[in-house]
């Protein structure tokens, strides 16, 4: 069963087919909300709003690993993230999508791991290549046949939040080989890996970085918005696309 996680601009799948909502408990707290189940097409799928459904829970208090370990729980065996970001590289401006394909985290004092320490020995997942192959070229596969342009691979920068980086930062992301830059991206993919489920993204460019483009000066939040609802009519279709021929 597919896992979405909604991001900022998508707290609902308007073609989901909704069957039930579940409220889950989970040894670490509780999750960002119920998980709505229903289905895409034939396609068993539990949509998950990251930051809440009505989207109060900021970046850095999102419970990653409850959510994660609910889905689980919940049956999910492959998970596919929407986040919104912010474009560093010149190629990726507003309104682009972008399955990203390496990650660097600079996110802090987040709870990371399931790994709790003295109930068993230490285990250290690989985490060489962070995103699902399978899932990501789902992805574009989905996208290609909508024609719909998805730029595959990007170097996603986790930033710790809620405050959107400093012109110097960006220029330092970028120094690091950072292409987007976005919130939620960790802890979330680190524990996917260690449950064991393949996860990728599907980013959507909501605005230029600090300092880039027409954020040279500001981030101008009017605008993200109209950017956001028409970008993620895209998504939905993709994921409508990548539901059909799982
Ligand atoms: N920075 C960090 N996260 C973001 C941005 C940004 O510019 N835009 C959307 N999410």
């Amino acid at each position: 069963m597919l896992g979405i996680i909604g991001g900022s601009g998508l707290t609902q799948l308007a073609n989901l087919d909704v069957s039930h909502r579940e409220v889950v408990r989970t040894p670490y707290g509780e999750p960002s909300g119920p998980l709505t189940f229903g289905h895409i097409g034939r396609h068993d799928v539990v949509f998950l709003a990251r930051h809440g459904y009505g989207h109060t829970i900021p970046p850095h208090l999102v419970n990653y690993r409850a959510n994660a370990f609910a889905l689980q729980s919940a049956g999910v065996t492959e998970i596919v993230s929407v986040a919104s970001v912010g474009g560093i590289r010149s190629d990726l401006g507003p309104g682009v999508l972008v399955v990203p394909s390496q990650i660097i985290d600079y996110t802090w004092g987040r709870e990371m791991t399931f790994q709790s320490g003295g109930d068993g020995p230490v285990v250290h997942v690989d985490f060489t290549d962070p995103y699902d192959e399978g899932v990501r070229r789902r992805l574009l596969d989905a996208a290609c046949k909508l024609g719909e342009c998805v730029k595959d691979g990007a170097v996603y920068a986790a930033t710790q939040g809620p405050r959107l980086e400093t012109a110097g930062e960006i220029n330092r992301l970028e120094r690091d080989g950072a292409d987007i830059v976005g919130m939620t991206g960790m802890p979330e993919a680190a524990l996917a890996r260690e449950l064991g489920l393949p996860y990728a993204a599907l980013c959507v460019v909501a605005n230029w970085a600090a300092g880039r483009g027409d954020s040279a000066h500001g981030i101008r939040f009017e605008s993200l918005e109209a950017v956001l609802h028409v970008a993620m009519g895209h998504v939905r279709q993709i994921i409508d696309q990548f539901c059909v021929k799982p």
